[in-house]
């Protein structure tokens, strides 16, 4: 197997994965949506989910800004949707207003819900 074709084995093999929207407050009172595959939970008691954030993301540097976040499961009606919010960076535009992101208080934490989510984890870090 060449190394191209292993990288392909190695990307698709575990793909796809459920999606989720991850939701942060970032530098300047601003709100953030970026979209993760790469999630898993990771211990019932305590709740624990972990998601790998790539550290050149906006994401990234509001989660150090703010600790907390939200994390929105997205229905299939909004594949499209998800896909475009993960191609652009917040850095570069305000991704809550420019995609029409309802954004709905949270229960627990400072960081507010997608309100078209199918289900929503409120989380600290
Ligand atoms: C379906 C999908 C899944 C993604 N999963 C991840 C992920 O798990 N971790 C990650 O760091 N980036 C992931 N990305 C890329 C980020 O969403 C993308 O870099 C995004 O623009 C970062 O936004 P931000 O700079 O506003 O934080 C994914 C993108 C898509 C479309």
């Amino acid at each position: 197997m060449s190394f191209i074709e292993y990288k392909g084995v190695f990307y698709r093999l575990l793909h796809p994965r459920p999606t989720i929207l991850l939701i942060t407050l970032c530098p300047g009172d601003r709100v953030n949506a970026m979209p993760a595959s790469w999630n898993m939970p990771i211990s019932e008691e305590p709740p624990t989910i972990g998601v790998a954030v790539y550290r050149e993301t906006f994401t990234y540097q509001c989660l150090n800004h703010h600790p907390e976040a939200t994390i929105n499961v997205p229905s299939i009606e909004h594949v499209d949707l998800i896909y475009r919010l993960g191609s652009v960076s917040g850095r570069d535009v305000d991704k809550i207003k420019e995609f029409g992101i309802k954004l709905v208080p949270s229960d627990a934490v400072k960081v507010p819900t997608w309100g078209d989510a199918i289900a929503v984890y409120e989380a600290g870090s």
